[in-house]
Formats: structure tokens, sequence, C-alpha cells
């Protein structure tokens, strides 16, 4: 058996936030199974947050509750506020999660919050989440380039990490939002966070926008790090960040990881019927390079069977 490496489903989440069709629970619930029955056994399950911010979250109180095996899967829960935490708590969240964009001009577009104001009230809820005994993991998103300011510098992606590591955040996630990073960059970011932090503690998260999502994951996997976020068939994007494509599809890394031999516990034609789940519930042909592989083997055998 190979390393592990753990893949942190975000499709329920940062996959769905920007697509403009509310996918009903059922089919959230749906799409989570076949995740599961596929192996995987860590997700960002959902967001509770202002339903006028982000109508697909709405459900989220109905939806957590009812999330498949929840014994075995560990299942996380993003919130900005207070209000958002008590929602949470009342839905049985035992995992929250948090995100610090590493700008101004970012937080007071996603959170309307100044970024100091932000320092503090995300800090303050990851200390009360571990106070109540609970799983915290902490987003420093916009960390390899922000829509609204650029580039971000190094020594203010740990400055913010090592706010959140003193709040008492578990796992701290690198979040390449909008996908600006390429893999000098992700090295000089990754390489300086695992440093500081070591490598068990971060996670990193990237978007697809320019097709170097494959790229930096490796690159982050080469420093050390063995946790990743995902979205199944590259599902994603963040409607306050303006840019932002999808991001890195499960079915992309899975592959490549399971082919160099690491065991992300995952089978990945299990994903493949995932995959279809998200287009039905969407109504978009989704899919990372691998779905595109397995639609032409698919046509390929159907022509020689038909010859
Ligand atoms: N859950 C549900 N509703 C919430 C809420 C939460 N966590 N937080 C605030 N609200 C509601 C308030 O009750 C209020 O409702 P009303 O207009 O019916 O009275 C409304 O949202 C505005 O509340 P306010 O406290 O003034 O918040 P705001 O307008 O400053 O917005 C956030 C702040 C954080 C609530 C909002 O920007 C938000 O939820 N953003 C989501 C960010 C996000 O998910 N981005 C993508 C992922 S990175
Ligand atoms: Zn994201």
């Amino acid at each position: 058996m190979g390393e592990k490496v753990i893949i942190n489903e975000v499709g329920l989440r940062d996959g769905l936030q920007i697509q403009p069709k509310f996918v009903p629970t059922e089919g959230k619930l749906e799409l989570c199974q076949a995740l599961v029955d596929a192996g995987v056994r860590s997700f960002e399950a959902t967001s509770f947050v202002s339903p006028k911010a982000i109508p697909q979250m709405a459900d989220s109180a109905e939806l957590y509750p009812q999330l498949p095996a929840k014994d075995k899967v560990y299942y996380s829960g993003l919130l900005f506020n207070e209000k958002g935490y008590e929602r949470a708590m009342a839905a049985g969240v035992k995992s929250v999660a948090v995100a610090l964009a590493s700008t101004e001009k970012m937080n007071m577009a996603n959170i309307r919050m100044t970024l100091d104001e932000a320092i503090t009230n995300l800090g303050a809820l990851i200390t009360r989440a571990k106070k109540d005994g609970h799983d915290a993991r902490a987003y420093v998103s916009t960390a390899l380039g922000c829509p609204y300011e650029g580039d971000v510098p190094v020594k203010v992606v740990l400055d913010l990490a090592a706010k959140l590591a003193e709040a008492g955040a578990d796992k701290i996630a690198i979040a390449d939002t909008i996908g600006s990073a390429h893999p000098k960059l992700t090295k000089e970011v990754v390489s300086a966070v695992v440093k500081e932090f070591g490598a068990d503690k971060i996670v990193v998260h990237f978007h697809d926008t320019r097709a170097m999502g494959l790229t930096n994951a490796w690159v982050a996997l080469e420093e050390g790090v063995r946790e990743f976020d995902t979205s199944i068939g590259g599902l994603g994007g963040c409607p306050f960040a303006p840019g932002a494509a999808g991001n890195l599809a499960t079915e992309d890394l899975v592959f490549m990881l399971n082919e160099s031999g690491y065991d992300t516990g995952i089978d990945v034609r299990g994903l493949r019927k995932a995959v279809a789940i998200a287009e039905r519930l969407t109504g978009q042909q989704l899919g990372g390079r691998i779905t595109q592989w397995w639609l032409s083997q698919e046509h390929k055998k159907a022509a020689e069977a038909a010859e």
C-alpha cells in the first residue's frame, strides 16, 4: 500500500455554490452517497451562510443531519459568523471551517468585514469551536492571488496563517481561490507554510482556471502535503471572486495519485458515476480531463461493438 493521501471533496460546497440551478437536498445527498461509495471519506459538506448571499446553500440545516455514513466520514461545514456557528451546531456539525481572505477587498466583497475584523471574528469562531470540543480548519483564501488586489506577499499568508493557528485551527488550508497560481509560486508559498507549521497541518485547495491545478498539486505533494481539496467533475467557483473557475477535479487528482502509487482509498471508476450525477443535477457538462478520457474510451468501445 502506498502512502496515504486525503482527498477532501468540496463539490457539495465550493462546487455547487456558484451553480444557478438550485440542487434539491435529495440530489445533494445522492451525489454525496455516490462519492462515499467511491471511497471518499472527507468532505466540506455545506456552508451555514446567508441564503441571500448564497442561495444554493439555503438547505444546509436540512442536509447536514442526513449526510451518509457519518460515523466513518469527516464532514465539515463552512461558516463566517456567530449565526452560522449556531445554525451549524443545531444541525450537529462537529467540524467547522472558516475562510479568511488574504486581502482587504476580498474580505469586504465576500463577508463585508475588513481584514482586521475578519481575523478577530473568524479567530473567535475557531477558538469557540475548539472550546466546544470540535475540529476546526481555517482557510487562507486568495493566498496565491486576489481578484481585486493581485499578488499576495508570502509574508502576508504566513502572518494570517499564524493568527489562525494561534486561534486553535487544527488545519490550515492554503487556497488558490481564483486559480492564479503557477508551480513556482505554489512552491514558494507551500514550502514556506510547511516550514512554519509542518506538512501535516497544511491542506491545499486549487482551482483549475488555467490548467495549473494538477501541477500545483504535485508541487505541494513534493513539499510533503498529504491533504487536498478537490471537486467532483471540476465543479466550482466563488460568486464574489471574479474570474474563479472550477476547482481541480477530484477524478483528475485521484487518478494521478493512484497511478503514482499513493493510497487515496478512492476507486476512480466510482467517481465516473458521481460525475454523471453532478451533470444531471446541475444541467452542466462537467468533467476534468479524466472524464473526457473516459468518454473517449466509452465511444471507442461503443464503435467497436457496433462494427
Ligand atoms: N446564516 C443565515 N442567515 C444569515 C447568516 C447566516 N450565517 N448571517 C447573516 N444572515 C442573514 C441575517 O439574518 C440578515 O437577514 P435579514 O436581511 O433577513 O435580516 C442578513 O443575512 C444580513 O445579515 P448581516 O449580519 O447584516 O450580514 P451581512 O449582510 O453583513 O453579510 C454574511 C455577512 C457573512 C452573512 C454574508 O456576507 C454571507 O453569508 N456571505 C457568504 C460568503 C460566502 O459563503 N462566500 C463564498 C464562500 S468563500
Ligand atoms: Zn475554492
